[in-house]
């Protein structure tokens, strides 16, 4: 008997209608979804022109019997689904009976495939949706399927898709992407003769990023994993008269427990910053999907971390029981929606945080250089294959601009050596040397100094912060630092900044700020959008510290101030604080208002640059700074330390 039915009408009616082929790339998302749902172990996919003139998708799964392949291409016929109430906890990832029949009628489709207990496989060929023909065939187990000249009979659809390499870009992003979510799986994707990604199944996602991007990326990255059981942080319980009886519940969801919701994969350390969200992949339930809610909570989670105009780099995959989350939500199932959706974002959230607290991680010199918003190290680089096929050469593109999703460089091996091309930095003796090929002076150097043991790979954490010993200042700005790790400089400001910041906060946590009165009070006038924001924000800065009062319309008399900040900057830091708050769009919510405040005071309060420091004074900052929860940037997101580690110094000697 087939696996396959159509659906009836009233199911087939519930699921979201839209577009299912927009381009080639969503070609290739349907066909690897379709070849993950039959547990294809092995995948290959196969381009020509960008995946304009050809697609074929080859795979080892279940393939299908001869009645069920006719049937696949029928609206709505699926072996995914049954009723309705299938709807509700989707365990797959198609599950509308809509993409082979979508493809099928704007292009030349050729399927091979047979089901393993089937003696014979076969061959079917659609040309725009019109049956040309059906054939019994010898075939290996599995499917592939062949997509040839999409929309060739579609002119006005095909006039408007992109240039080759841009559909290719977008491709490669998407194959690499489902290779990720998926490690223990085969994926190949080949442009003609170019070998694009080849990737061997491995035992965890750690070591596919490192098998496609290579170690500098895995090293910029923060592994995450968290776990918690949905119902004892579910929404609140609804009061004991207000319960309903178990026999009530029948339907869906809320008669079974909730389950668990688990979270794992990589968040970039605070100093790589993206100018987008396009290095931000989420995936559900292995899905790849864009997220407003997960991206709000991942942007909290990098709150006083990261700057508010910058992005970190992020592989996310949450998994939670399906019926949790509503995959019906878009024609081309690209968005979800959590039933429990402030629990699933506070979730992400601390889980993010969390990891990024733990870790603490320390900026490596290097990589902070590299580090400017425009670099493209790695995980985030667009890029596509040359014209030239044999090169097998990678440059860089623009982020795609609808999938969101780009391409990583390959092999692995010259996207070490783009990277270090891009940390290189003219005038810096340090990194430049990086950029010549390593040589390598073994057992010691040409005058017989052996060198102890290289350094065991330190790990890249701020643990050690609180070891450090200054030696003295650069320009009674920067100090210089080291320990076992290697050489540390560290912005005195920012360092200061963030000590301040979290004492503050502290402070305000347990009660009240400290503060200092001020010898005369300070008239600050407002604007009337100053005044506006002063009105709702007026008690959270008396928690802070201040003492204000209104003086005559649109004038505020000051006559106490945060701890440590110059009477001759209030007035500053006042305009600069109700100014923030005026251009902000969102509403504003309390903790939010908080780290703003806090952040402010800290900032004028701390030491500034070109300011000379006694020996206590720095040991005193370095100690404060190790005690914090996060030293690695400051409340507005800049790194505080950067680490030249004891290794980077042998490699820049050729030591190693
Ligand atoms: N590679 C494959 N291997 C085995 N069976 C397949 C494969 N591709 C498709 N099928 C079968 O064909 C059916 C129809 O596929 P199609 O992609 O059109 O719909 P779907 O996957 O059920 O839902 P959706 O439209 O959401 O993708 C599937 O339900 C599945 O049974
Ligand atoms: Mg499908």
């Amino acid at each position: 008997m087939g696996k396959i039915h159509v659906l009836p009408e009233h199911v087939a009616n519930k699921i979201a209608a839209g577009e299912v082929v927009e381009r080639p790339a969503s070609v290739v998302k349907e066909l690897l979804e379709n070849a993950l749902d039959a547990g294809a172990g092995r995948i290959r996919v196969n381009l020509e022109a960008g995946g304009k003139k050809l697609i074929q998708i080859t795979d080892d799964g279940c393939g299908m019997s001869r009645d069920d392949a006719m049937l696949a291409f029928e609206r709505h016929a699926t072996s995914k689904i049954r009723t309705a109430d299938d709807l509700l906890s989707v365990a797959t990832l198609g599950f509308r009976g809509e993409a082979l029949p979508s493809i099928a009628s704007v292009s030349r489709l050729h399927l091979e495939t047979r089901a393993a207990e089937d003696a014979a496989g076969t061959v079917i060929e659609i040309n725009g949706g019109k049956l040309l023909r059906v054939e019994e065939a010898g075939l290996p187990a599995g499917t592939s399927i062949t997509v040839r000249d999409l929309f060739f009979n579609v002119p006005a659809r095909k006039k408007f898709l992109k240039a080759e390499s841009t559909e290719l870009s977008h491709i490669a992003s998407l194959v690499t992407h489902y290779a990720l979510a998926h490690p223990d799986k085969h994926f190949e994707l080949h442009s003609l003769t170019n070998a694009m990604l080849v990737a061997p199944p491995v035992a965890t996602h750690a070591e596919r990023v490192y098998q496609i991007f290579g170690k500098e990326t895995l090293d910029q990255l923060i592994p995450i994993a968290a776990a918690v059981e949905l119902q004892r942080i579910g929404l609140p319980q609804p009061p004991p008269w207000a319960r309903r009886e178990p026999e009530d519940e029948q339907n869906g969801a809320g008669a079974k427990e909730p389950g668990e919701v688990r979270v794992h994969g990589f968040v970039s350390k605070p100093e790589i910053q993206k100018l987008n969200r396009s290095s931000i992949y989420i995936f559900v339930n292995q899905r790849l999907i864009r997220d407003r809610l997960v991206q709000h909570a991942i942007t909290e989670a990098y709150r006083n971390i990261l700057p508010p105009t910058v992005f970190p780099v992020v592989l996310l995959f949450l998994e939670l029981p399906t019926a949790e989350v509503d995959v019906n939500v878009h024609p081309s199932k690209t968005e979800v929606r959590f039933r429990q959706q402030s629990v699933i974002h506070d979730f992400v959230r601390d889980s993010v945080r969390a990891a990024l607290m733990k870790a603490r991680p320390a900026p490596q010199f290097a990589a902070e250089i590299g580090a400017r918003p425009t670099a493209t190290p790695a995980l985030s680089s667009a890029a596509r294959a040359s014209s030239a096929p044999a090169s097998g050469h990678w440059r860089e593109l623009y982020a795609p601009a609808d999938f969101a999703l780009r391409a990583p460089d390959l092999p692995p091996e010259s996207q070490r050596l783009q990277f270090e091309g891009g940390i290189a930095v003219e005038g810096n003796a340090a990194i430049a040397v990086a950029r010549f090929p390593r040589q390598t002076f073994a057992g010691g150097d040409s005058c017989g100094n052996v060198l102890p043991e290289p350094a065991a790979e330190t790990e890249s954490s701020l643990a050690s912060l609180s070891t450090l010993k200054p030696l003295g200042q650069i320009r009674n700005s920067f100090i210089l630092a080291v320990n076992e790790d290697g050489l540390w400089i560290v912005d005195q400001h920012v360092a200061h900044e963030r000590v301040l910041f979290e004492k503050i906060l502290r402070q305000r946590g347990a009660e009240r700020v400290e503060s200092q009165r001020l010898l005369m009070p300070i008239i600050v006038e407002l604007t009337p959008a100053q005044q506006a924001v002063f009105t709702e924000i007026a008690d959270e800065l008396r928690g802070n510290g201040f003492d204000l009062e209104p003086f005559g319309s649109r004038t505020i008399a000051v006559k106490l101030s945060p701890a440590g900040v110059d009477a001759a900057q209030v007035e500053h830091m006042l305009h600069e604080l109700l100014d923030q708050f005026a251009s902000e769009e969102q509403a504003l919510n309390l903790e939010k208002a908080r780290g703003r405040i806090a952040a402010s005071i800290a900032c004028h309060a701390a030491i500034k640059v070109n300011m000379p420091l006694e020996q206590n004074k720095m040991e005193w900052l370095l100690a404060e700074l190790a005690k914090t929860e996060c030293p690695m940037s400051c409340p507005h997101g800049r790194p505080v330390v950067l680490r030249y580690s004891v290794k980077d110094i042998q490699r820049a000697f050729k030591r190693i």
